[in-house]
């Protein structure tokens, strides 16, 4: 995989260390862009990994003309697009939240389109663009289903994939967007659906912690996310794909159970407050694996266990 430039964006992020990761032990170049470079996460799930072939860039991903230098100048031929900010921050400030999730985008498959050469990107999308459970009959959804996002971030993503379709059907540019649910293991420490992770990292600690949200969510080991995220970006697939992510839905108060089982010493220091998140989360994820067969699904008693791991070390 020598050969492949790959910028990565938001690269500091949970999501973008492990693709970082798997991508160096690839044997591609990676570029990252960021608002930082201090290779927290990437230090954390890969203290020994060697970094010959990470370069770093500084910039906002609101910044089209840095991108799109970026982007013509060094050769890139792929993008992992990751760079955005999360539903809290969104619903909070819906201005930069647009300008951030939606013009970032936007900027970087103007800058694949101007770049002079093909430029293949994978990015993420979100189960955010699924509106609350009640709004659909009691089945799993498929990428057929209408998405009703219910959340400004939910809207922004669900954009992002229409403007995905717009520039393979005028440009000719080839994505693939997959959207997560709830991104768990280490390194997962921002936005309201951090709290397994922030729990499993208390646990470690010795410390109690209150889980902020209630009810089922479709826990997705940030490894296997990652590994479909690299998966997506060098399948020879033309078009602009959109897949749905499924992990294994588990009850918040269960998965505290499940912890307690795990690590017993962790018994009474785990509670479970705090509303559902407003989002479907029975995903039919058959299109992703008819695309891309045998991706790595870990069960989340192993995710859970890998995720103390590294924070118990
Ligand atoms: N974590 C999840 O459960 C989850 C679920 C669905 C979708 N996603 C999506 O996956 C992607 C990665 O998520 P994550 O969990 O790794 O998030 P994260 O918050 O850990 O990482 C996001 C990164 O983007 C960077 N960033 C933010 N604003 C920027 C800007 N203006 N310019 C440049 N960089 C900027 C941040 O510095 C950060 O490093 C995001 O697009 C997110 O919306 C995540």
């Amino acid at each position: 995989m020598t050969h492949h430039k790959v910028l990565v964006t938001g690269a500091e992020g949970c999501i973008g260390a492990w693709v970082t990761k798997q991508l160096l032990e690839a044997g591609a170049e990676v570029i990252t862009y960021d608002l930082t470079a201090h290779n927290q996460r990437l230090q954390l799930i890969a203290p020994d990994l060697s970094r010959g072939r990470l370069h770093h860039e500084l910039g906002r991903i609101e910044d089209t003309a840095r991108l799109k230098s970026l982007v013509k100048d060094s050769g890139i031929t792929h993008i992992v697009h990751l760079a955005a900010v999360l539903m809290p921050y969104c619903q909070a400030n819906p201005v930069s939240g647009g300008l951030i999730n939606v013009i970032g985008t936007l900027n970087v498959f103007e800058a694949a389109r101007d770049a002079g050469r093909a430029v293949r990107i994978s990015y993420a999308s979100s189960s955010a663009v699924w509106g609350p459970e009640d709004l659909y009959e009691n089945r799993k959804l498929n990428e057929q289903d209408s998405p009703l996002p219910s959340t400004h971030y939910g809207i922004f993503k669900h954009a992002n994939e229409s403007s995905a379709m717009v520039f393979y059907k005028t440009n000719g540019i080839s994505s693939f967007a997959l959207r997560p649910w709830t991104v768990y293991g280490p390194g997962r420490d921002g936005g309201l659906t951090a709290a397994p992770t922030l729990a499993l990292q208390q646990v470690a600690r010795g410390e109690s912690y209150t889980l902020p949200v209630s009810g089922p969510m479709d826990l997705q080991y940030v490894e296997d996310v990652a590994a479909a995220f690299v998966a997506g970006l060098f399948a020879d697939i033309d078009g602009a794909h959109v897949c749905n992510l499924a992990g294994e839905v588990i009850d918040m108060r269960d998965f505290v159970t499940l912890v307690e089982e795990i690590r017993p010493r962790a018994k009474g220091t785990l509670a479970v407050t705090g509303p559902r998140v407003p989002v479907a989360n029975r995903m039919d994820d058959t299109l992703l694996n008819r695309l891309i067969p045998g991706l790595p699904k870990t069960p989340v008693a192993d995710g859970i266990r890998r995720t103390l791991a590294v924070y118990e070390r």
